[in-house]
């Protein structure tokens, strides 16, 4: 049998001639990714557990629109917005937190896969936006905080498809086509995130992670919302199907899977009860995708 070296070896090669690292392999080199408080989970409903201490978000700077000069880039991995340190959460959380940048995850591999990071009862949805922000408290600079205990606070939301175009996301859509290759960046000419997101942020679910990539610090407190913010069906195809990576393939499926929780416990803004029908009993391992 070959030794524990060997095999680690062997995997650097198949890894090597691939010229990619498979998120399986990510603890190999970042030894975070192998750890106890990983992102991004399964929520399972039925063991959320509702706590009526936790706050509501305030955030500022949120509600009125930026007026230009939001870069938005195809960094190969995602589309990030890069966000002013006008944009913080100021109350709901133990420290202020400003905004860094948004990007998202998809899917879109096979005509009808959904990408979202984070799953509800086992489903998948179409897509999942991430807002991150720093403690600005505690810490200088996102560099500064990205991998120290409670540096980073990302607001998640989960994407449906609907019938109707979701005009706040008109000009987001249409300048995918501007940085289609990774590397370029564009400019939005007005960005109103409050609009882009659901207008109800009273219930969402609150859990202590890490980075979805690697290094996979375990730095995040995490607030997803449980009100999906809902694209239409050309919208949703214009988003899996116009970047390009670093390789020139189609940019999709940007996603890491469900880690285990290992004793964690994830808490409620409200009572969560799983969805008549569209829960999934079991592990929760099985994951299926909602269009
Ligand atoms: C948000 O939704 C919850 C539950 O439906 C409701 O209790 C609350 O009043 C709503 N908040 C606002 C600001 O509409
Ligand atoms: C991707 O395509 C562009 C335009 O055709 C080309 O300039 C670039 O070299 C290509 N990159 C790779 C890695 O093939
Ligand atoms: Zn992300």
């Amino acid at each position: 049998l070959p030794t524990r070296s060997a095999l680690t070896l062997i995997t650097c090669l198949l890894l090597r001639t691939e010229g990619e690292l498979d998120e399986e392999h990510w603890g190999l080199h970042f030894a975070a990714c192998a750890g106890k408080q990983q992102s991004p989970i399964d929520i399972q409903r039925k063991k959320v557990v509702h706590n009526v201490q936790l706050l509501q978000l305030e955030l500022s700077g949120y509600d009125r629109p930026l007026q230009g000069d939001c870069t938005m880039t195809n960094n190969g991995h995602s589309v990030q917005i890069d966000l002013p340190p006008t944009l913080s959460i100021s109350r709901g959380l133990p420290r202020p937190y400003t905004a860094v940048q948004m990007h998202l995850h998809w899917g879109g591999l096979d005509l009808e896969t959904s990408g979202s990071e984070h799953t509800l009862d086992g489903m998948r949805y179409v897509a999942e936006l991430h807002i991150v922000h720093y403690n600005s408290a505690d810490y200088s600079s996102f560099e500064e905080a990205k991998d120290k205990p409670n540096g980073l606070a990302v607001l998640a939301f989960l994407y449906v498809e609907g019938h109707l175009e979701n005009t706040y996301y008109s000009e987001f859509i249409s300048k995918l086509a501007n940085i289609r290759f990774a590397g370029q960046s564009t400019k939005l000419t007005s960005l109103d995130i409050q609009a882009m997101l659901p207008e109800n942020l009273s219930h969402f679910y609150r859990y202590q992670g890490s980075l979805t990539t690697p290094p996979c610090s375990e730095s995040v407190t995490w607030t997803i919302f449980d009100s999906p913010i809902v694209l239409s069906h050309a919208q949703i195809s214009l988003l899996e199907n116009t970047l390009l990576d670093w390789h020139n393939r189609t940019l999709r499926n940007d996603y890491r899977h469900a880690q285990p929780l290992h004793g964690r416990v994830v808490e409620a803004s409200f009572q969560a009860k799983p969805r008549q029908g569209m829960g999934q009993e079991g592990d929760g391992l099985q994951t299926i995708s909602i269009r």
